[in-house]
């Protein structure tokens, strides 16, 4: 894809991906670049819509097939809609979460064929791929507590309400429910895609202060930056 900037931000729970894509955004706009946040599953009226499907803990176990597909339908919607004409127009797509999500949760970590992966991946991204992918990097017991925390805020009323979908009594989603090893899965999977495409990825430690985090992600994309105008 020409033109335009596409940042994803990948990572397991709690690892602050959307305080950090915020982050980078103003940093962005205050350098006069155009920029459009968004996030997966979700990002459209239908993908949010199939978000809610997804993520609700009271919606029947159904297979890690059915599942992709249901990312990948909101993803074909999110794609059309907002980061190819946002790219086209010039503008900056910072995304929390994209396909490396799918790879490691429904493949890696939830059985899903690899070359289905690849074939849906082909299918509906093609080229719309991101630049550069920012994997927050987290123990998983650290991301679950911090999960954790953010939710009692947010049953408080002092979180975000960004969370909307239905949950069950703890007020976690399908994916929080799941035991500490699915997480370290996860981990070791988003290592692994940085380890296999290091000229897009780029990993970087989430357990540490939001602002200190900020910096290294600033330092990387004006690096990314700088390389691509050379
Ligand atoms: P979200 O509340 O955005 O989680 P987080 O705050 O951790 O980013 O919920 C998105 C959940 O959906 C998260 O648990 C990861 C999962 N997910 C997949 O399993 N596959 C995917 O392709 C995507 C985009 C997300």
């Amino acid at each position: 894809m020409a033109a335009g900037l596409f940042i994803t931000f990948e990572g397991g729970e709690g690892a602050g991906k959307s305080t950090q894509v915020r982050l980078l955004a103003e940093r962005l706009r205050a350098h006069g670049t155009d920029v459009v946040i968004t996030r997966e599953p979700g990002g459209t009226p239908f993908a949010e819509q199939v978000r809610a499907l997804i993520l609700s803990p009271s919606v029947a176990e159904h297979t890690a097939l059915s599942e992709a597909l249901l990312f990948y339908a909101a993803r074909a919607d999110h794609i059309g809609k907002i980061i190819r004409p946002a790219m086209a127009a010039g503008r900056a797509v910072l995304c929390d979460r994209f396909s490396d999500s799918t790879r490691v949760y429904q493949s890696i970590a939830g059985g899903l064929d690899r070359k289905v992966f690849d074939a849906l991946e082909q299918l509906v991204v093609a080229d719309a791929k991101p630049e550069l992918t920012i994997i927050l990097d987290l123990d998983p017991s650290v991301g679950l507590a911090r999960a954790e925390a953010r939710r009692i805020d947010a049953a408080s009323g002092e979180g975000n309400g960004e969370r909307n979908v239905d949950s069950d009594g703890a007020g976690r989603d399908r994916y929080e429910r799941q035991a500490l090893a699915f997480h370290e899965k996860l981990r070791a999977g988003f290592l692994a895609i940085a380890a296999e495409e290091p000229d897009r990825c780029v990993v970087i430690n989430a357990n540490r202060d939001a602002s200190q985090v900020a910096a290294e992600v600033w330092s990387v994309v004006d690096q990314h930056l700088q390389r691509r105008a050379g």
